[in-house]
């Protein structure tokens, strides 16, 4: 088993490295707060995980929407995954960084018919539609361009991921997928329509997934929907499981689910079936492959709360407001053991209640200029960010061994700003 290093961002002289830079010194050209990740943390994550199914037949399709930066995805495409994309906007991301169009995966509940021609006309590995209505609209999209799309159909298990609820998509309310009572009906309508080829079935119960229970539930709904489906006479040459592994947000723990207990329970019940096994992984891979690297403002002391009032907000990285997520918050210049100690909320600039990284935090005192990094950053971080508060976007950078760059840089302030106009008639 090729073990997952945790060693690409580590205190040297208590300064903290993202490989072999130090993001003090970063931080003296590139003002906070910025997104920074690691090239050799992308890498390992995804080898770790190609090597644990290696005795399965597999193919890797890395989720674009976890972290869409082409220099990301070029990383990852360097090593030879695929792609799964939600837009056309990823889909020419995912080209940019030189994927070719038959190892990229269309997912998403509402494609549009343009997005169902650029894909067909461009190339595609497979559709996974999530409708009755959309494979009509796949349908006639690949009859005008003469084409004959590929299709896997999403299946929704009704399978409960106990994972927070707003990134469950496998249960019945959610508006994922069809049905798994009504599957057969869509394979049957597929099967009759001339621009539409049937390829495999799909499914993603949900994100952060930290039990192997929900997985095994709903792959066996669907081997078992797989027999049957085959005996009917339909083509099913691939499962795609979706994404969903779970990562630690606790610096010194390792994964929730040990991959090699994943890779057993895809092996025990989708071993014997003759079928290429897709795996969608997103936060898997880019979740702990970066941070979120800003700058105190204030230290302020409140009546019952003191505020660690720092330069990213809610707008930067979005996940402890909208999933109540704790990343750990760490100095960047690391304090002694024995220096004092004091209890902050840890928040944003944000004008919004919500904009808290952290409650009850402690931390050694900090000033203003001090840099804190906000862990686990890689995955729905920069990729939610906002331009809230009228804030430019946050840039991004990347480092491998002692290289570092920035891909993509923060907007110019009246950029964003004269990107409005006033009408004539209010001029
Ligand atoms: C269809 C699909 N596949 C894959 C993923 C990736 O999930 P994760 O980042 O949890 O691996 C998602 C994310 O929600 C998804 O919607």
């Amino acid at each position: 088993m090729i073990e997952k290093k945790n060693n690409h961002f580590e205190f040297r002289k208590n300064v903290l490295h993202a490989e072999e830079i130090s993001i003090l010194e970063l931080a003296k050209s590139t003002k906070t707060p910025f997104y920074i990740y690691s090239a050799g943390a992308l890498e390992d994550s995804y080898n770790s995980l190609v090597y644990s199914l290696k005795e399965l037949n597999h193919s890797l399709y890395y989720s674009v929407k976890s972290n869409s930066n082409v220099a990301v995805l070029r990383v990852l495409s360097l090593l030879g995954a695929g792609m799964d994309v939600v837009s056309s906007g990823e889909y020419l991301r995912a080209r940019k960084a030189g994927v070719p169009g038959e190892k990229i995966v269309f997912s998403g509940v509402g494609k549009t018919f343009e997005e169902m021609i650029l894909a067909l006309k461009q190339g595609i590995r497979q559709f996974n539609v999530e409708s009755i209505p959309e494979i009509y609209q796949l349908n006639l999209a690949a009859s005008k361009v003469n084409k004959v799309a590929p299709v896997s159909i999403r299946v929704n298990p009704d399978v409960d991921a106990q994972t927070h609820k707003k990134i469950m998509t496998g249960k019945a309310e959610n508006k994922f997928g069809i049905p798994i009572m009504l599957a057969e009906k869509v394979y049957e309508i597929a099967k009759n329509l001339e621009n539409i080829s049937i390829v495999g079935v799909d499914l993603h119960i949900g994100s952060q997934i930290t039990h192997l229970a929900p997985f095994k539930e709903a792959f066996q709904k669907i081997a078992k929907l797989i027999y049957s489906l085959r005996n009917k006479g339909h083509n099913i040459k691939r499962v795609d499981i979706g994404g969903g592994l779970g990562i630690s947000y606790s610096r010194a723990q390792g994964d929730p689910i040990p991959l090699k207990d994943f890779s057993s329970m895809l092996k025990s019940i989708f071993g014997g079936m003759d079928l290429e096994i897709q795996i969608e992984p997103g936060r898997y891979i880019s979740g702990n492959s970066g941070l979120l690297i800003s700058s105190v403002i204030y230290l302020k002391e409140g009546s019952s709360h003191n505020f660690l009032i720092i330069d990213a907000g809610m707008n930067d990285f979005i996940r402890p407001a909208l999933y109540e997520a704790n990343h750990d918050l760490i100095p960047i210049v690391s304090s002694m053991d024995e220096d004092p100690k004091i209890e902050v909320d840890v928040v944003g600039p944000i004008c919004e209640s919500s904009d808290v990284f952290v409650s009850k935090a402690v931390l050694p005192i900090m000033r203003a200029g001090d840099l804190i990094a906000i862990y686990s950053a890689g995955a729905y971080g920069a990729v939610m960010a906002s331009e809230y508060n009228t804030r430019p976007l946050v840039p991004e950078l990347i480092v491998k061994g002692n290289m570092s760059s920035i891909i993509r840089s923060r907007p110019n302030l009246f950029e964003t700003i004269n990107r409005d106009q006033i009408p004539y008639w209010l001029r």
